[in-house]
């Protein structure tokens, strides 16, 4: 579902990407495998993002999935934080650097993916971070064409952009799956997300259908079955945001505003294979120190 954007779209101060990605194909609708990339979070001063994007882009054009979701919040858009105005913590942050970074992580990231010969169908949801471009224009409409999604160049890099809907994340259906995903699912009218020890068999109870979120970059997976039998599953999907760390052990990419949560953050991808077209899967999650290994 797409919400109505604030308008003009502009090309911004984003680097010009050199190499044709590899184009969408027709493909018959039965898929048979998805890979989940939780919550990437690319910034400019993370090092270690772009690692992550080439490890997920060598697994993409290895496994040939039918399709690849992501989760949404690829771009922080630290220097749109309304937490942080005028605090220590905003300075040095810009709207440029912010779109760069979130420009060179989808580069990665396909430029491996397109590797393989096989191409899969890229879906992609706007997250809660994407969205305070949204939310800064709605704020300061003297922005308007200043400030665009379209910096971001989603259009380029996904066949399908699922954006928020109102005030909340779009909920998108993955086709021939009977699975949705969204960046997060709310609770009726309580328009917070999922959350809590027990999300996932939360997520079966609320939406009665397979169903995928990351947004709070913990780890969570329940199955539940129908009483027609139909098994369904709901998947928390995590985060990858870089897991490497200096000499003190510190993460390079330590996330201050989540302090200790930082250490509770699964970071991996997840893959679904022989999706049954109703809802069910196999599933294996990968940390990314394993994709790592695989890739030394
Ligand atoms: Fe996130």
């Amino acid at each position: 579902m797409k919400s109505k954007k604030l308008k003009p779209k502009k090309q911004g101060a984003t680097r010009a990407t050199t190499k044709p990605l590899r184009p969408m194909v027709k493909r018959a609708n039965k898929p048979e495998s998805l890979v989940v990339i939780g919550d990437p979070h690319s910034e400019p001063d993370h090092k270690g993002n772009l690692e992550v994007a080439e490890l997920i882009g060598k697994f993409v054009a290895q496994a040939n999935p039918s399709l690849v979701w992501c989760a949404g919040d690829l771009a922080t858009m630290n220097s749109l934080s309304s937490y942080d105005k005028g605090k220590n913590a905003s300075v040095g942050r810009s709207y440029g650097a912010d779109c760069i970074a979130a420009v060179a992580w989808q580069d990665r990231f396909r430029h491996f993916a397109d590797q393989s010969g096989h191409r899969p169908t890229y879906y992609l949801n706007e997250g809660n971070h994407e969205h305070r471009i949204h939310t800064a224009l709605d704020l300061d409409n003297t922005l308007v064409g200043a400030l665009s999604y379209s910096d971001l160049q989603f259009d380029r890099y996904w066949d399908e952009v699922c954006w928020y809907s109102g005030a909340t994340p779009g909920v998108l259906t993955l086709p021939g799956t009977g699975i949705i995903a969204a960046h997060f699912f709310t609770q009726g009218n309580y328009l917070r997300a999922v959350s809590g020890l027990h999300t996932a068999s939360t997520m079966n109870r609320l939406n009665m259908v397979s169903s995928i979120q990351a947004h709070s970059h913990l780890y969570d997976h329940k199955i539940a079955r129908r009483a027609d039998g139909q098994f369904i599953q709901a998947l928390v999907a995590g985060c990858n945001i870089s897991d490497k760390r200096d000499r003190e052990g510190k993460l390079l990419a330590y996330h201050s505003w989540a302090g200790a949560a930082n250490e509770s953050w699964w970071r991996g991808i997840c893959y679904l294979t022989n999706l049954d077209g109703k809802g069910g899967y196999d599933l294996s999650c990968i940390r990314l120190s394993s994709l790592r290994k695989m890739f030394a």
